[in-house]
């Protein structure tokens, strides 16, 4: 008989799994729960790909990925953030979840502590934690999904090793604004922490945004392909940041992923010369639908960005116990509890087709309505 090493038993995939389960007994649910654009990746993105696979660039790249990828993100991220990259300061990655899990291990010892705000994108904590580190949180539901300075401050730590960034949010949508950035570099910088910022969403930004290395020199930025583009299954990213740990980084990938998927960076090639404006304003669009009819209803949190709203469970409800009713009459959403320390609220996505979110949105205010 094999013994499984301990790590794994410090994580737990039950709770997404038990609404999986579940959902697996229901018949043509409305379904908000999945958290990928419903737009295909575009066609000049596609046809880079087969011409890539056609013109035999199938083989392993450098492990920081092929040089004009490097290039072209390396400009986007000087624009974006007005700082700017040596060549050697950009890492092509696995997605955004191949950059975290490089920028985890390079940073994390046993017993080592990274601050998440509360709610978080769900693979955070157990990153950290697969990694022998402890999961320090942020709640913020006092403070409007923003993050309180002060309140950072008050829980780093000398075993503090990283604080780890999410705007917009994935669940609740908020975009952190530039004061706030600023509150948290100062911070951060006091103590010599740098800052992991998970940006994966930003171009489904419908506030102004700030990016986190545009106020923090000892920012680590990751971003990627997935939402931007449609292409989840491809799996593209890229992390810049201090030279000193982009270079870990890429030694852990040279070891573990060895390089990104050479098609989707060769296919990326041609991500700029497509506009994904109409898409953006089709999901704000969206944004507003749902807001709209559910803030008749329901408590929501502040959606400026990515595709996703986070709701209060009604008086009577946790979110878990207002999901499993929600399933029962055939909408399928995700607990709060998936993403939080808390279990108050649920998650909706809405990149789905107009009638059905709304046929969703009403139902889910009727549940509320007769749970009063
Ligand atoms: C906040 C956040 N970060 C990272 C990821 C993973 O992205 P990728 O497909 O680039 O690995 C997701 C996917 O849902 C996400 O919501």
């Amino acid at each position: 008989m094999f013994k499984l090493a301990d790590r794994v038993s410090r994580i737990d995939a039950s709770g997404i799994r038990r609404i999986f389960d579940l959902a697996r007994s229901m018949k043509d649910p409305i379904n908000l729960s999945i958290g990928q654009p419903d737009f295909a990746v575009p066609d000049p993105v596609k046809d880079a790909a087969v011409a890539a696979i056609r013109d035999n660039r199938n083989s392993y790249t450098p492990t920081q990925g092929i040089a004009e990828l490097n290039e072209q993100l390396r400009a986007e991220e000087e624009r974006f953030t007005g700082r700017s990259y040596a060549a050697d300061e950009l890492l092509i990655t696995s997605g955004v979840s191949g950059g975290l899990f490089l920028a985890l291990l390079a940073l994390i010892d046993e017993g080592c502590e990274v601050v998440i705000p509360d709610p978080y994108f769900v693979m955070y904590k157990h990153l950290v934690a697969l990694f022998g580190g402890v999961p320090v949180y942020l709640d913020t539901y006092d403070d409007g999904f923003g993050i309180d300075p002060h309140k950072l401050e008050a829980l780093l730590t000398d075993k503090t090793r990283l604080v780890l960034l999410n705007s917009p949010c994935n669940p609740t949508g908020r975009i952190l604004d530039k004061a706030t950035l600023e509150g948290i570099a100062a911070v951060c910088r006091k103590r010599g922490v740098p800052v992991l910022s998970d940006e994966i969403y930003r171009s489904f930004a419908y506030e102004p945004m700030t990016p986190m290395a545009a106020v923090y020199e000892h920012t680590v930025t990751l971003g990627g392909h997935s939402k931007a583009f449609g292409m989840t299954g491809w799996r593209l990213g890229f992390a810049s940041g201090p030279r000193e740990l982009i270079q870990a980084m890429a030694k852990v990938q040279q070891y573990s992923f060895v390089c990104a998927p050479s098609i989707a960076q060769y296919a990326a090639l041609a991500c700029p010369q497509v506009d994904m404006s109409a898409h953006i304003d089709a999901y704000r669009a969206k944004r507003d639908l749902m807001a709209g009819i559910l803030s008749q209803r329901f408590e929501l949190g502040a959606p400026d960005g990515a595709f996703y709203l986070y709701v209060k469970a009604p008086d009577g409800f946790t979110g878990d116990t207002f999901v499993e009713h929600a399933i029962k009459n055939n909408i399928l959403i995700i607990p709060g509890s998936v993403f939080s320390e808390r279990d108050s609220h649920f998650r909706i996505c809405y990149t789905v087709a107009d009638d059905i979110l709304r046929t969703g949105a009403e139902r889910l205010c009727d549940l509320a309505d007769l749970a009063d």
